[in-house]
C-alpha cells in the first residue's frame, strides 16, 4: 500500500466511523416507532404468558379466555395502531399493565410478526 493510498483509507475508516456514529441515533428511533419484534417476544414472556399462549412452542396455557397470540395476529383488527391502542387502554379481564411507548411498540410488533398469511 502507498502512503497516499493508507492516508485515504485512513480518512475513508474516519468518514466511516463519523457516518456510523451519525446514524446511530436513526435505527434506535425507527425501531422505537414500529417496534423490535424480538424485545416484544421477551417481554410478551415474561408479562403476557401468564395468560396468553405467546409463542407457538409455549405449553400450559391458562384458559382464562385470553386468545393466543398467534390468534390476535390473525384477527383482522390487529395493526400496529390497533394495538397500541388497546395495550394502552385498561380492559375488564385484562390487567393495565402500565407499558411504556417502546414496549407496547415492540409487542405489537412482535404479535404481529405471528401472522403467517398475508
Ligand atoms: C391477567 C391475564 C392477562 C395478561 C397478563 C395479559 N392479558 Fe391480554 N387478555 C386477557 C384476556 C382475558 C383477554 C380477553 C379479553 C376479553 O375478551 O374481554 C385478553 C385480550 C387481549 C387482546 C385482545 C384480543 C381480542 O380478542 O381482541 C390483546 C391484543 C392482548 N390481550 C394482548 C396482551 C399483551 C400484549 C399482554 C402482555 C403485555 C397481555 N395481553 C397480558 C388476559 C391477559
Amino acid at each position: 500500500m502507498t502512503a497516499q493510498a493508507a492516508t485515504a483509507s485512513r480518512y475513508f475508516l474516519g468518514a466511516l466511523a463519523v457516518a456510523l456514529l451519525l446514524a446511530w441515533p436513526c435505527p434506535r428511533a425507527w425501531s422505537q416507532g414500529a417496534g423490535d419484534p424480538a424485545a416484544g417476544r421477551t417481554l410478551a414472556e415474561g408479562w403476557c404468558s401468564a395468560c396468553h399462549v405467546v409463542t407457538p412452542d409455549q405449553h400450559g396455557a391458562s384458559s382464562n379466555g385470553a386468545p393466543p397470540f398467534a390468534v390476535i395476529a390473525r384477527m383482522k383488527w390487529a395493526t400496529p395502531t390497533s394495538l397500541r391502542v388497546f395495550l394502552q387502554t385498561p380492559h375488564n379481564r385484562m390487567p393495565d399493565l402500565h407499558l411504556t411507548r417502546g414496549e407496547i411498540a415492540d409487542v405489537s410488533a412482535y404479535i404481529l410478526s405471528l401472522r403467517t398469511e398475508p
